[in-house]
């Protein structure tokens, strides 16, 4: 486990890629810092219990803090290797493999009652060399009492995935 504080320290701004979010990063760890606390604690919270409850296919949860003197939360995570979809030409066997760990990581969603909100190709990083996938970008995520809750990844078809497949997978 790393300490919060000293990885916070340590890291040097390396992009920013909206106004209002800001990302660090060091070998160890993925900070996204947020502007706007209330979102970055939300994130927090669904990244921290997805942790908790086993879910293999996201960053691992390491902390969660807030700069009252700059006015931001920082959520540190484990950093991921690998590009998002958006980035990739992918190999034929590379789709397929997509294809199959998608229907996986969206079993385990709702195993753990969790709806992202938002899976699309900017949202999933592979690794072409260990073929791992992983989800990200939980901001717009809730909690589902049931599979019939409605929300857009759980209740019917999971469209952001369908969209994957035809678009990209298939
Ligand atoms: N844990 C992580 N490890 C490595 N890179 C990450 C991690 N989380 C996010 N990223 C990178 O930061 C980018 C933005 O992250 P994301 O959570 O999707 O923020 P936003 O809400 O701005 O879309 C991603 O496209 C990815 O390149
Ligand atoms: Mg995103």
């Amino acid at each position: 486990m790393i300490d919060l504080s000293s990885a916070i320290k340590f890291v040097p701004k390396t992009q920013t890629v909206n106004q209002d979010r800001f990302y660090y990063t060091n070998d160890a760890c993925f900070i996204k810092e947020d502007t706007n606390i209330e979102r970055g604690l939300y994130e927090a919270k669904i990244l921290k219990f997805l942790t908790n409850n086993d879910f293999i296919y996201s960053p691992k949860y390491i902390g969660s803090h807030i700069d009252h003197d700059k006015k931001v939360h920082r959520l540190v995570m484990e950093k991921l290797s690998g590009e998002t979809l958006e980035n990739l030409v992918l190999s034929d066997s590379d789709k397929r493999r997509i294809a199959g760990e998608l229907f996986c990581l969206y079993g385990k969603l709702i195993g753990v009652n969790i709806s992202h909100g938002d899976i699309n190709e900017s949202n999933l990083l592979f690794n072409v060399n260990t073929k791992e996938l992983k989800l990200i970008d939980f901001e717009k995520a809730s909690y589902c009492k049931s599979i019939t809750d409605h929300s857009n990844d759980l209740s019917g078809p999971p469209w952001g995935i369908i969209h994957l497949l035809r678009t990209r997978l298939l």
